[in-house]
């Protein structure tokens, strides 16, 4: 009879032990991703190494309940990476390669953060709208070309979009409109504009607005963009005038554009904008006046064609 309980013990820890760690094919996308990169930091992923990929693996985070893959956190730039500082003592890092599409397989991952390595080229895989539980997309500071997947739009969790600091090209997609969740979404210093198929059908407003290169109106309007960061992108035509009350932003900067007419007067209605940039365009015409306005200082208008108005000089 003592046979039974032992038997049911080892039943119990080899059950547990394959439920706790990550599953084999989580771990097979995760090295498939590790081994498309290289460079003098790819002794980062010195630590992938077992079977267990919820373990001890370098800026990988499981899911405590399904232990599938939901965190993957590599930035280059940072300063609290004891890891890095190891490896060669700078704190900009440099990693080379391409992101592997085989990252989609990962389809229960929420954050991916892959910032700051300066030299990850390639596209974006076009697979990684696939990721429907994806919140924080981050890939800001590498080289990354090609264009913004055309679906976007399909990533209804996102609240996280940054790509800054790439060479990505292309348009804004259209579906971005749909990204209900989005609060930040930073493309600055990209090549993003140019054009776009007309045949949009509901969209068609919006694809116009493309075609001649300008701002989409609905990222300024809506209300739940808290950081938008449209800097260097080339953007031209006037700034859509639709803010409204309920427009909401920690972060509005439209730098480094060739934008002109007039600074829209319901911009002056919005609820709160804590920074404004707007300079280095070829803007013309009077400040709005108004409480967002109030304490904005005269860098945020710097480098126009012709604004005038607080806290420029009078008109
Ligand atoms: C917007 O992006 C540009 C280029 O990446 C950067 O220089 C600037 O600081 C950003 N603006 C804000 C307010 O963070």
């Amino acid at each position: 009879m003592a046979f039974l309980p032992l038997c049911i013990i080892v039943i119990i820890a080899v059950t547990s032990a394959t439920v706790n760690s990550c599953p084999p094919s989580d771990r097979a996308a995760l090295l498939a991703f590790k081994a498309a990169l290289t460079g003098p930091y790819s002794g980062i992923f010195d630590s992938w190494t077992g079977t267990d990929c919820c373990v001890n693996w370098y800026g990988v985070v499981c899911d405590p309940t399904t232990h599938r893959v939901a965190d993957i956190n590599l930035r280059g730039d940072s300063d609290d990476q004891p890891i890095l500082q190891k490896a060669s003592g700078g704190r900009s890092g440099c990693l080379t390669g391409s992101i592997s599409p085989e990252i989609c397989r990962l389809d229960r991952l929420t954050n991916l953060v892959v910032s700051g390595w300066k030299g990850i080229s390639g596209e974006i895989p076009s697979c990684i709208t696939s990721l429907s539980s994806l919140r924080v997309l981050d890939l800001i500071g590498n080289q990354l070309s090609g264009e913004i997947p055309k679906d976007i739009g399909k990533m209804q969790q996102l609240t996280v979009l940054n790509l800054a600091d790439n060479a990505i090209s292309g348009e804004i997609p259209a579906s971005i409109v749909y990204l209900a969740g989005l609060k930040h979404l930073d493309l600055s210093n990209n090549q993003i504009s140019g054009e776009i198929p007309a045949d949009f059908g509901k969209l068609r407003m919006l694809s116009r607005a493309l075609l001649s290169r300008q701002i989409p109106p609905s990222l300024l309007s809506n209300p739940g963009m808290g950081i938008l960061n449209l800097s260097r992108n080339g953007f031209e035509g006037t700034i859509p005038d639709v803010f409204g009350s309920k427009s909401y932003f920690m972060v509005l900067d439209l730098s480094h554009n060739n934008l002109n007419g007039p600074i829209p007067n319901s911009l002056s209605s919005t609820k709160f904008v804590g920074h404004l940039d707007l300079s280095n365009n070829h803007l013309c015409g009077s400040i709005p006046i108004g409480a967002p306005f109030d304490q904005f200082e005269a860098p945020s208008f710097s480098n126009n064609d012709c604004l005038c108005g607080n806290p420029l000089k009078t008109c």
